[in-house]
């Protein structure tokens, strides 16, 4: 699809004239900042003649275009399957992680939620552990750090004809199956005043913790991907804004269910170090 093709659906029923402006003419604030060591800057662009039904990072192509026919460096921004599910695209719109409509990353997130005239404030995630790459694209090596800690199971549990064997309690399966919803786009973070990743990090301890096959390294894993987690960000103290930021509507109670598990596995960790 090219850019400048928007991805939504037309405005109105068939047939009926759209009931919004025919296209939006907008200004834009944005952060330009051009490495990880350069002072950064905002700097103000028009984007005329935008559709209402064209995704945020397809009015973002539509700008880079002009820019580089009029000879501009294009903004950076990051962004991969465009449907809601790879978590690579997140950009801070007027103060808000992922922009004004809840459960919507920023490639969900469509043109019609704006104004004609409106002035939109675009920025990187801004969280300690996230440095800027380049404008609008930050390093979040700092999620993979505690994925790597113990976001897996490497026991053997089977080939997958295997797994019709072992019975998933329904409950616990949607729950799983909730909190591997967590796309790791880092939402959460950006949003948290602390900068705290609790919600991405419970959503990914437990969607394992949670299921049969997860068990054998429940209290490790726990115990690994908290402490890397504290490594990088800092402390929860509940405050509840990467619940409503996160795109995916993770619950802050799998938060809790991890303090829980957490302290949990201390003591377990440490007899089983005792034991050995
Ligand atoms: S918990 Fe939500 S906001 Fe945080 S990384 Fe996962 S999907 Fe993004
Ligand atoms: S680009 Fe994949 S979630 Fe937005």
């Amino acid at each position: 699809m090219s850019p400048t093709e928007p991805s939504g659906a037309a405005h109105g029923a068939q047939g009926e004239p759209p009931d919004g402006p025919a296209t939006l003419n907008l200004r834009l604030r944005v952060w330009r900042q051009d490495g990880p060591e350069a002072p950064g800057r905002f700097e103000t662009y028009e984007a005329a003649g935008i559709s209402p039904d064209a995704s945020f990072l397809e009015m973002l192509d539509v700008l880079n275009e002009r820019l580089t026919l009029d000879g501009q460096e294009p903004i950076v921004f990051e962004s991969d399957c465009r449907e809601g599910i790879c978590g690579t695209c997140g950009l801070m719109i007027d103060g808000r992680a992922h922009g004004p409509q809840k459960g919507t990353a920023t490639c969900q997130l469509h043109m019609r939620q704006f104004s004609d005239g409106d002035l939109i404030t675009v920025e990187p995630w801004r969280a300690g552990a996230f440095e800027v790459i380049r404008d609008l694209a930050v390093d979040r090596t700092a999620l993979d750090e505690i994925i790597a800690a113990g976001g897996y199971i490497s026991v053997n549990v089977g080939a997958a004809p295997d797994a019709n064997l072992v019975a998933v309690p329904k409950e616990a399966a949607e729950c799983a199956f909730d909190a591997a919803a967590c796309i790791g786009c880092g939402a959460c973070v950006a949003a948290c005043p602390n900068s705290a990743a609790q919600l991405f990090t419970a959503a990914k301890v437990q969607h394992l913790n949670l299921l049969p096959q997860g068990q054998p390294e429940r209290w490790a894993r726990t115990e690994a991907m908290v402490e890397t987690m504290e490594q990088f960000f800092g402390s929860c103290t509940n405050h509840g804004e990467c619940e409503e930021a996160c795109p995916k509507e993770i619950s802050i109670d799998f938060i809790a269910w991890t303090n829980r598990d957490y302290v949990r596995a201390k003591l377990k960790n440490r007899k089983l170090a005792g034991q050995s």
